[in-house]
């Protein structure tokens, strides 16, 4: 219910939280810190770093994936009760053009971007998506 940082996946400073709609608690939404954009770099490597709609998903679906297996994983990908009613064409939109997911191979400061290329992993989705997302054996 908080947003991590860094690689290490600790939780968010100053008691940063997920809220109700995912854009923080009622006081203090993720906007009071995060814009629209990076800051430039010459303000240094710790500022808030900056996309549209900076946010988590809502609290009604998490979309919490550390430590799921890959089925599970899978499955909730797919499962527009818990990725915000998208179909594979949505997902496909989602994974290819939204700014915030974007950000991911762009995400300056100190921060490692995304490790597999962009557009290799738009395709390696396509791939999924067409074949109808198949999805690995329970327990794998
Ligand atoms: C009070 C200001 C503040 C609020 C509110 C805030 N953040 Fe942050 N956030 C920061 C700062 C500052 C950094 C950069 C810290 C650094 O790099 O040392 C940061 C960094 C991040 C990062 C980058 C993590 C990384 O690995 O480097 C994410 C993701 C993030 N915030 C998500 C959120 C989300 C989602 C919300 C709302 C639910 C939110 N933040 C609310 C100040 C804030």
């Amino acid at each position: 219910d908080a947003p991590l940082q860094f690689d290490a996946g600790t939780p968010h400073a100053m008691a940063v939280v997920r809220g109700l709609d995912g854009k923080g608690a009622a006081g203090l939404p993720c906007s009071t810190c995060h814009g629209e954009s990076n800051p430039p770099a010459s303000y240094g490597p710790h500022m808030p770093p900056g996309a549209p709609h900076w946010s988590l998903p809502p609290a009604a679906h998490k979309m919490a994936w550390i430590g799921l297996p890959a089925d599970r994983l899978c499955q909730m990908i797919k499962d527009k009760a818990s990725n915000g009613d998208r179909d594979f064409a949505a997902l496909i939109k989602h994974v290819s053009e939204d700014k915030l997911v974007l950000w991911g191979w762009k995400p300056g400061g100190n921060r490692a971007p995304v490790p597999v290329p962009h557009e290799v992993f738009v395709s390696q989705f396509k791939l999924w998506a067409e074949a109808g997302g198949p999805c690995p054996a329970v327990g794998s």
